[in-house]
């Protein structure tokens, strides 16, 4: 249903996209999981035919997203990173207004603007103007206004950021609900755990660039058995790597002078000998041990935990 091959894009001296591909098929969530500045965005914003790739191809349905972006907008569904909503206009009459540039008329608008607004749970107050809408709503009537036309695809930008964990709750639940009628779904995040609940395949994004894709048990497999024990304190980082060479499999895979992370398997047996040769470098202040999981992956990865 969607299909994207090794797009480029750069902006001036950045380059946002570098060889981005992947696939997602109907009835599927394919999260897209990134810190800021990964390359979220812009993927979805080539999907929707607003950013043209410098190279790369995407289809929705089978049509090319680059050569024919009307055509491949019909079967498109946005909820974008912003909340797009007239502030003066009540929840009914924006969803009118969406429903109309997707060519919904007549009764037809009336009835999917009835069954999106009970969906969403808004329908007691989709009289009044949207500007006295707590945070939770308008997200929800911004998906609302997304799904309105029953599109093949839809993409959601970050959907959640700022809501508290029920509203989070109720919103994967409706994108489970979305998908299982056959939309295929693509779900950018920097939440771990959303991407854990909610997709059936995650790609981790970083730099542009998709450092490893699968579905959480190959994610998860491949960040091996390997724990990550974390050292804070104060370090010299420009003194150079501590010597390690008496401990066979501990690699170092960030070092500040804050923090270090290693990345090991026994991490119980191992971390006395690492906190004597970290003693002659730097001074420790706390140290934890982190257990195989997507997060570890992704640390290991990218250097950089999702918070940051
Ligand atoms: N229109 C633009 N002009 C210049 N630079 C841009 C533009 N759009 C994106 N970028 C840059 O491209 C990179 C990727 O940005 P993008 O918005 O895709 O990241 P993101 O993963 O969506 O991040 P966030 O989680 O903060 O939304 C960033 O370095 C960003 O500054
Ligand atoms: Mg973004």
């Amino acid at each position: 249903m969607i299909r994207i091959s090794h797009l480029n894009k750069s902006f001036g001296e950045v380059k946002a996209l570098r060889g981005i591909s992947f696939h997602v098929e109907a009835g599927e969530i394919y999260g897209l999981l990134g810190p800021n500045g990964a390359g979220k965005t812009t993927t979805i914003g080539v999907l929707c035919g607003l950013v043209i790739p410098d190279s790369g191809e995407a289809f929705l349905n089978g049509v090319d997203v680059i050569r024919a972006p009307v055509e491949a907008r019909r079967h498109l569904g946005v909820v974008p990173q912003e909340v797009t909503l007239y502030k003066e206009l009540s929840a009914r009459d924006n969803l009118g207004f969406f429903g109309q540039l997707y060519g919904l008329r007549g009764r037809e608008l009336k009835a999917r603007v009835d069954g999106v607004l009970t969906r969403m749970s808004l329908a007691d107050r989709s009289r009044e103007p949207v500007e006295r809408f707590s945070g939770g709503m308008l997200r929800r009537l911004n998906i609302a206004a997304g799904i309105l036309h029953r599109p093949k695809v839809l993409l959601l930008d970050e959907p959640t950021v700022g809501l508290d964990p029920q509203t989070r709750a109720a919103i994967l639940d409706l994108i489970r609900s979305i998908a299982k009628e056959g939309t295929a779904v693509v779900y950018t995040t920097h939440y771990m755990d959303e991407a854990e609940r909610l997709c059936d395949r995650i790609a981790i994004i970083d730099h542009g660039a998709i450092l490893a894709e699968g579905t959480l048990a190959q994610l998860k497999q491949a960040a091996g058995e390997r724990e990550i024990v974390a050292l804070r304190g104060t370090f010299r980082p420009d003194a150079g790597p501590p010597d390690l060479s008496s401990l066979p499999g501990v690699e170092i895979i960030k070092m500040t002078e804050e923090e270090i992370l290693f990345s090991l398997a026994n991490a119980e047996r191992q971390v006395s000998s690492i906190l004597e040769k970290i003693g002659a470098v730097g001074e420790v202040r706390e140290v934890a041990i982190r257990q195989p999981s997507l997060e570890n992956l992704f640390i290991k990865l990218t250097g950089r935990e999702l918070r940051d």
